[in-house]
């Protein structure tokens, strides 16, 4: 199985980013512990980031037949990006939506969601171990 990590705007300052929330690990470890975990389910995951919206809607359509799923935190475009919406929606590839913090014990604007609606599974608040808990829901489906 190959699947695919995206991480959207700001999340490349994990580990220095508001800790408190977001936790002391920098994307690298971040993305380093998840390939190794889905290693272990025979699963080859790549990783990508990008703080620009078109960038993350090219790189869904360009996942098309290429990955059998994509775990994605879209940071804040999750709250604003129809177009990622439409991205996911035009290649139906099958995707869980990852949110380190608990979005909804912040503010309101935060408990909208473009894509939780069309996403195969939503984790939230459970920090880091929630992209891993997205690798073992793809590895038993
Ligand atoms: C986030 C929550 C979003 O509201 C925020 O804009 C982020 C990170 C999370 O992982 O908790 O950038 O997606």
């Amino acid at each position: 199985m190959n699947l695919l990590l995206i991480n959207g705007p700001n999340l490349n300052m994990l580990g220095t980013r508001e800790p408190k929330v977001y936790g002391s690990e920098t994307l690298k470890d971040v993305e380093s512990m998840l390939i190794a975990h889905a290693m272990q389910h025979e699963i080859v995951l790549k990783c990508e980031q990008s703080n620009a919206e078109h960038e993350l809607v090219t790189i869904v359509q360009q996942s098309m037949g290429k990955v059998d799923g994509i775990i994605i935190n879209p940071g804040a475009y999750t709250h604003t990006s129809i177009a990622l919406r439409d991205a996911f929606l035009a290649t139906q590839i099958p995707f869980i939506e990852v949110h380190l913090s608990n979005v909804y014990q912040r503010e309101t604007f935060r408990h909208t969601s473009y894509l939780s609606d069309i996403a195969k599974g939503v984790i939230v608040g459970l920090g880091t171990n929630g992209y891993k808990l997205a690798v073992d829901a793809f590895a038993n489906s």
